[in-house]
């Protein structure tokens, strides 16, 4: 089975033709990044105007690279939520459009969930053949396996939950303020670093424990170079994120006092160097500050001590059988790489997407809507947006 899935609901317009759920034919996304960058965020408004100009030549791409024609397409998959409504609007419409153009079921999709089903996608295969070279689409050897525990990290959005099955979800934790994308991009802005935050924060921190490997020292040393602090809310699964992202606003102001700073030779006057860069408008601190990558990697750190924390005690108290990550923040090395160590012991395996799948795309679209299709569940084409939609949670 050939879907075509469109994204459009923040600053990425994506159209993908996946099959089986799985296969990837084509995966093209347009970011508008560059745009927001010079906002230091997303502008609603320019966003929802940048995905007008750009879906119709994104989809048309999208059945160019997989040699598609409409006639090869069996089903039409959009995001109708969360998101902005200006911006979900574009593709929404467009994927109503070509469905009852070309007389095809459609589905609207949930972002989040569909964030989830990144983790079904796999490589690139040829040819437009429609017809499924599986008879079981139950399982396939490399799918995720239930019940699993999902960290769902986006910039919007911070939540553990417990999957049992297929579309059987349910909530264990949340963030109560900034989700943790949002932390890393704020914390950039802060820093003056470029949108988006997370992959800016991650080559600063990188950057940060290179240059102390250089200097014949250990490269953990970046990661608490400043004594940031972690929300444990203990007892909850429950994450919070502004008052680390406050510290470090503290920090780059200059508000530091030097029991904040860890006297490793390069992080000496930290506080006062990050205080000058404020001043200086942060974005030169780029060019020269090492202070500045030594403050990415601790407030890099401190997101990843929580988020892996939190996630292998939810992994131990339910007994799964996998970790999964799902969402921007998913894209992370270093979360990667600290879950991995975290789960290791327990004998938890830990999945996530290709970088190229984590972060907003149409794959993930498609793969979520062919799920939900084979349950034989579509939608009219009178489904709105819903801006604040959630993952549909069962009651524990
Ligand atoms: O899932 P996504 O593409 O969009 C939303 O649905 O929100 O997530 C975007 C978020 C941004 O906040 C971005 O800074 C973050 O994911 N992100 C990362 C990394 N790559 C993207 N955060 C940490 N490390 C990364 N490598
Ligand atoms: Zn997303």
């Amino acid at each position: 089975m050939l879907i075509l899935g469109i994204e459009s609901s923040c600053d990425e317009t994506g159209a993908a033709i996946i099959k089986d759920g799985r296969y990837l034919l084509s995966n093209v996304v347009a970011s508008q990044a560059e745009i927001h960058d010079r906002y230091g965020g997303v502008v609603p408004e320019v966003a929802s105007r940048q995905q007008l100009t750009t879906i119709i030549p994104v989809l048309e791409t999208a059945l160019d690279q997989a040699g598609c024609g409409w006639e090869n397409i069996d089903a039409i998959a959009a995001t109708y939520g969360p998101g902005l409504a200006g911006s979900l609007l574009v593709g929404l419409t467009v994927g109503k459009a070509v469905a009852m153009a070309y007389n095809l079921p459609f589905l609207g999709v949930n972002h989040l969930e569909a964030h989830i089903y990144a983790n079904w996608l796999r490589g690139r295969i040829e040819g437009a053949s429609n017809e499924s070279e599986h008879s079981d689409w139950e399982y396939q050897e490399g799918d995720p396996i239930f019940p699993s525990m999902c960290l769902v990290i986006s910039g919007a959005h911070s939540e553990l939950v417990l999957v049992r099955g297929h579309g059987q979800y349910e909530l264990l934790g949340r963030t109560r303020d900034d989700a943790a994308g949002e932390a890393f991009d704020k914390v950039a802005r802060i820093l003056g670093l470029s949108y988006p935050g997370g992959p800016a924060i991650q080559k600063a921190a990188q950057h940060a424990q290179e240059e102390l490997e250089q200097q014949g020292k250990p490269a953990t040393q970046a990661l608490n170079a400043f004594r940031l602090p972690r929300s444990w809310l203990r007892g909850t699964y429950d994450f919070s994120f502004s008052g680390l992202k406050t510290a470090v606003l503290h920090l780059a102001e200059g508000a530091v006092s030097e029991q904040n700073v860890h006297h490793t030779r390069s992080s000496e006057n930290a506080g006062k160097q990050v205080s000058q860069y404020t001043r200086m408008g942060l974005r030169a601190a780029q060019r020269g500050g090492a202070n500045v990558e030594l403050l990415a990697a601790s407030f890099q750190e401190a997101v990843v001590d929580v988020l892996a924390v939190k996630t292998r005690l939810a992994a131990q108290e339910y007994h799964v059988k996998q970790v999964v990550l799902a969402g921007g923040v998913a894209a992370n090395v270093s979360l990667r790489a600290r879950l991995e160590r975290e789960l290791r012991p327990l004998n938890i395996p830990l999945k996530y997407p290709a970088i190229e799948f984590c972060t907003d795309n149409a794959a993930m679209i498609a793969s979520a809507a062919f799920f939900h299709l084979l349950r034989g569940e579509q939608h009219g084409l009178d489904l709105d947006v819903e801006p604040g939609l959630s993952l549909p949670f069962s009651k524990k």
